[in-house]
C-alpha cells in the first residue's frame, strides 16, 4: 500500500500523478482520491490504480466534486487503471464554459485553504493556497488580457468595468494572504482568509450572471475565433503563458 500523491501546481505537460490505493479499504482510499481530485488543474491528469472495481468510489468522488470530473479506466480483472482528468478538459464548449469550471475550483481551493488556516494546518494552507494563488493569477490574466479586449462588456461602465476593478482588489487580497503566510503571522490567517473567500464567491457570481452572457454571445459569434480562444484558454490555465502571469501580476 503506497501514496504518491503528487499533485505539483499545474504545469504546461500534463503531470505523471498517480494515486496508488490498492490494498485500501474503502474508506481510507475514497478520501485519499477525493482530496487529489479537488487540486486537479487544466492541464493535469491523474491516473488511479486500484484493485477491486472503482465504479462506486469513483462516482461517489464525481458527486462530491459535483461532476467536475472525467474518468474512465481500463482493467484485467485484477488491476483497475483509472484516468482522471478535469471534465471542463475533456467537454468544455467554449472558453465561458472553462472558466465557470475554473471558478467552481478556484473557490472550493480557497475554501480549503480556510479551512486549513481555521484548525491550523499551516502546511497544508500553504500548499493549498500556492496552487490557488498560481490558478488565480493565470485566470486573471485569461480575462483581463485576453478575452476582455476582444469579446467587450464595456470597459468604462459595464459589467467588464467591474470586473477590472474586483480584480485588482482580488489580487490585493490574495497578495495580504501571502504576505501573512511568508511572515508567519498565522493569528491573521483566518480572518483574512475569510473575507477575501466571500470577496471571491461575489464577484464569480457577478462574473457569471452579469458578464459572461455577453461574452458567451459575442465568442459564438465567431466560431473560428471561439475555437482558438477555447485551445489558448486551456494551455493558458495549464501554464503557458506564466512569464507573462508573473510580469503581470508579480
Ligand atoms: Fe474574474
Ligand atoms: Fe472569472
Amino acid at each position: 500500500m503506497s501514496t504518491q500523491q503528487v499533485i505539483p501546481p499545474a504545469c504546461t505537460s500534463p503531470a505523471q500523478n498517480v494515486i496508488d490505493v490498492r490494498g485500501m479499504s474503502y474508506t481510507a482510499a475514497q478520501p485519499l482520491v477525493y482530496a487529489a481530485m479537488t487540486r486537479l488543474a487544466i492541464g493535469q491528469h491523474v491516473q488511479v490504480l486500484a484493485d477491486t472495481d472503482p465504479g462506486a468510489m469513483m462516482r461517489a468522488v464525481a458527486f462530491q466534486l459535483r461532476n467536475a470530473i472525467s474518468w474512465r479506466f481500463e482493467t484485467d480483472g485484477k488491476l483497475w487503471q483509472i484516468d482522471v482528468l478535469p471534465r471542463a478538459e475533456a467537454e468544455a464548449k467554449d472558453v465561458v464554459d472553462l472558466l465557470t469550471w475554473d471558478h467552481y475550483r478556484l473557490d472550493r481551493q480557497f475554501a480549503d485553504v480556510l479551512a486549513a488556516a481555521n484548525e491550523n494546518r499551516i502546511v497544508d494552507a500553504e500548499t493549498i493556497f500556492n496552487d490557488y494563488w498560481i490558478g488565480l493569477r493565470r485566470h486573471v490574466h485569461l480575462e483581463n488580457n485576453v478575452l476582455g479586449q476582444t469579446l467587450g462588456g464595456g470597459e468604462e461602465k459595464g459589467p467588464l468595468a467591474d470586473m477590472l476593478f474586483e480584480h485588482d482588489s482580488i489580487i490585493t487580497q490574495s497578495r495580504l494572504v501571502a504576505e501573512t503566510l511568508l511572515e508567519k503571522d498565522y493569528g491573521m490567517l483566518p480572518a483574512i482568509c475569510a473575507v477575501l473567500s466571500g470577496s471571491l464567491a461575489k464577484h464569480e457570481n457577478r462574473e457569471e450572471t452579469t458578464l459572461f452572457p455577453i461574452w458567451q454571445t459575442t465568442d459564438n459569434s465567431d466560431r473560428g475565433r471561439a475555437a482558438e480562444f477555447l485551445v489558448r484558454a486551456k494551455e493558458l490555465l495549464a501554464g503557458a503563458e506564466d512569464q507573462q502571469v508573473d510580469k503581470m501580476f508579480p
